[in-house]
C-alpha cells in the first residue's frame, strides 16, 4: 500500500489562518502591528526566492515586513550596523539574517547581535543554548514546522527511533533537541547521521520516522526505509528534473507509512513557524513594556 501523504502546504494554510485570527485579535487589543525585518545580504538566487516567500507570507496575515537589501560586498562591520539599529526600533519586533552570508562576515558573530528577543529564527547562542536546556524562547522554523507536522497529524515520537541525516545548525542539530525534549513531539531516541557516519542506510533501516536534510537530490532510496516509517524530506535541489527532494519520493513511498513531497511538504511549514515566531516576539514585547 502507498504511503499518506503528509500535505505540508494544506496544513500550513490552516496554521496560518489559526496565526491570522491571532494576530486581529493581538492588533485589536494592543494597536501594535507584529513587524518582522528581514536582511538579505547579495545575490543569492535561492535566498531571493525564501526571502520573497517569507514577505508574502507576512502581509498575507497581517505582519508588517521590512526588506533591507545589502550588496554583497557588505563588510561585516556594516552589517553590524544595520542590526544594531534594527535592535533598537522598537515598531521591529523579529529580525532574520537571510543565510547563507557573504565568505568575508562571520555567520556565528552576526547571529549573536541580534537581540535574542528579536531572534525569530532562534539561531543566537542564547536562545540555542536554552533550547538545548528545554526552555526555549523561539523553537528554529524548520524544525518546529515538522515537530507540528507529526503532532498534528498524530505521528507519536515517544518511544520511538528517530534518524536524522545532517548535522546543520539550521535543521539536523536542532531537531534532534526537539525530538529528544521531554513531553509532546518529543521523548524520541534520536541519532544523528552525517557524511562521516559509515553505513548510513543501516542506521536509517532502523529508523521509526527518518528525517533528511543533507542537500543530495533523492540520496535516500527505498531500499534504506523500514516499511511503515515516517519519512520527512527537508531538501529542495534545483536539478534539470526541477524542485527535487533529498528522498527518491516515488520509489519510497511504496516503503513508508507517511511521506512529505517536494514541494508542498516542509516548505511551507518553515515560513509558518516563522510567522508565529514573529507573532509571538511581539506579544513578548507588548508583556515586557507593562511590566
Ligand atoms: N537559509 C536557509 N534556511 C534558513 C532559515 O531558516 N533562516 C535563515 N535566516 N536563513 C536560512
Amino acid at each position: 500500500m502507498s504511503a499518506q501523504i503528509l500535505d505540508g502546504k494544506a496544513l500550513a494554510e490552516q496554521i496560518r489562518s489559526e496565526i491570522k485570527e491571532q494576530v486581529a485579535a493581538f492588533v485589536a487589543e494592543t494597536g501594535l502591528t507584529p513587524c518582522l525585518a528581514v536582511i538579505l545580504v547579495g545575490n543569492n538566487a535561492a535566498s531571493e526566492v525564501y526571502v520573497r516567500n517569507k514577505q508574502v507570507a507576512c502581509e498575507k496575515i497581517g505582519i508588517k515586513s521590512e526588506m533591507y537589501r545589502l550588496p554583497e560586498t557588505t563588510s561585516e562591520r556594516e552589517l553590524l550596523t544595520q542590526i544594531d539599529m534594527l535592535n533598537r526600533n522598537d515598531a521591529v519586533h523579529g529580525i532574520l539574517v537571510q543565510l547563507p552570508l557573504p565568505k568575508q562576515m562571520n555567520e556565528q558573530n552576526i547571529l549573536d547581535a541580534i537581540i535574542p528577543e528579536k531572534d525569530v529564527d532562534a539561531f543566537h547562542s542564547d536562545n540555542v543554548g536554552r533550547i538545548s536546556q528545554g526552555r526555549p524562547r523561539f523553537l528554529p522554523c524548520t524544525p518546529y514546522g515538522i515537530q507540528e507536522l507529526l503532532i498534528r497529524n498524530h505521528i507519536a515520537t515517544a518511544g520511538k527511533h528517530a534518524v536524522i541525516i545532517g548535522r546543520s545548525n539550521i535543521v539536523g542539530k536542532p531537531m534532534a533537541l526537539l525530538l529528544v525534549q521531554k513531553g509532546c513531539g518529543g521523548d524520541a531516541t534520536v541519532t544523528i547521521c552525517h557524511s562521516r557516519t559509515p553505513d548510513i542506510a543501516a542506521m536509517t533501516r532502523q529508523a521509526d520516522i527518518l528525517i533528511v536534510a543533507i542537500g543530495q537530490a533523492k540520496f535516500v532510496t527505498a531500499d534504506m526505509v523500514k516499511p511503515g516509517a515516517t519519512v520527512i524530506d527537508v531538501g529542495m535541489n534545483r536539478t534539470e528534473e526541477g524542485l527535487v527532494g533529498d528522498v527518491d519520493f516515488s520509489a519510497v513511498k511504496e516503503i513508508a507509512g507517511a511521506i512529505t513531497p517536494v514541494p508542498g511538504g516542509v516548505g511551507p511549514l518553515t515560513v509558518t513557524m516563522l510567522l508565529l515566531n514573529t507573532l509571538t516576539a511581539a506579544k513578548n514585547f507588548k508583556n515586557c513594556r507593562q511590566l
